[in-house]
């Protein structure tokens, strides 16, 4: 596991936004997973950024995002969907039949998690996949458990996860219950991981990873496993001590 300690978020995104831009130079049709949320803004600013200076192809780029709320409507300013279009879809020429995101909208969200399953298993799993963490350690929208699932599947989501992100809601009672999200076993399948963590706010997951210990209640900790995992953190995470959840 190799830790890349960054002064700034600004240095954290463009530092990411590297790692990606060098793996579509290298295999045009590379498939990249994505994340959401607060941390990748920067990120995605940046792989626009060099896509409208012509350093970046995505025609044949394959895409599949880690998760979406259930319910919700694709169309919904917070859904993934929406956020994906805003921040990276509608910048840049992927192709919309390579764009793939869990739905939302599914009758049944346990075969829809199947399929998106297989539409990954389709294109030979990922090459490269982005990691957030959440503030409870968890990744993509894998919870703190005895046990974690392997494939994508329906989650109920942690209230401390609905907590967090009631900030992007009118009210924490808005924050979908549920979410599809891709499993560990998907996730670890990725050749390359990339996990950006910053602020003090998640030092702790930071401080759980350095720590070695793993733990299904803590799901960051099983990234440790990873043979090729690359954590952009920045100095305020690396210092502290705090290893608490
Ligand atoms: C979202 C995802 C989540 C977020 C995590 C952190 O696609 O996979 O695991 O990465 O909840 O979110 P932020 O960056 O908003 O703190």
């Amino acid at each position: 596991m190799k830790f890349v300690v960054c002064e700034s978020y600004e240095e954290l995104s463009q530092k990411a936004a590297d790692v990606f831009a060098l793996q579509i130079q290298k295999k045009p049709d590379s498939v990249l997973g994505l994340a959401t949320g607060s941390t990748p803004l920067g990120f995605y600013a940046h792989l626009c950024k060099r896509y409208q200076e012509g350093a970046l192809d995505f025609s044949k780029v394959n895409t599949f995002n880690l998760d979406e709320y259930y319910p919700i409507s694709h169309t919904h300013a917070q859904s993934y969907h929406v956020y994906m279009e805003k921040n990276l879809f509608s910048h840049v020429n992927l192709q919309k039949e390579n764009i793939h995101l869990p739905s939302g909208e599914a009758k049944d969200p346990n075969q829809a998690a199947h399929d998106y399953s297989l539409a990954l298993q389709k294109v030979g799993g990922l090459d490269l996949q982005l990691l957030g963490v959440g503030h409870n350690g968890h990744i993509g929208f894998n919870e703190p458990n005895t046990s974690l699932e392997l494939s994508a599947h329906v989650e109920i989501l942690a209230e401390r996860t609905r907590k967090a992100n009631a900030r992007f809601f009118a009210c924490e009672k808005d924050v979908p219950s549920r979410a599809l999200t891709m499993g560990l076993g998907e996730i670890f399948n990725a050749k390359k991981l990339v996990l950006l963590c910053y602020g003090k706010e998640k030092a702790n997951c930071i401080q759980a990873l350095k720590k070695g210990k793993i733990t299904t209640q803590v799901p960051v900790t099983l990234l440790a496993l990873h043979p090729d995992i690359t954590v952009f953190c920045d100095t305020a995470a690396m210092q502290a001590k705090n290893a608490d959840f």
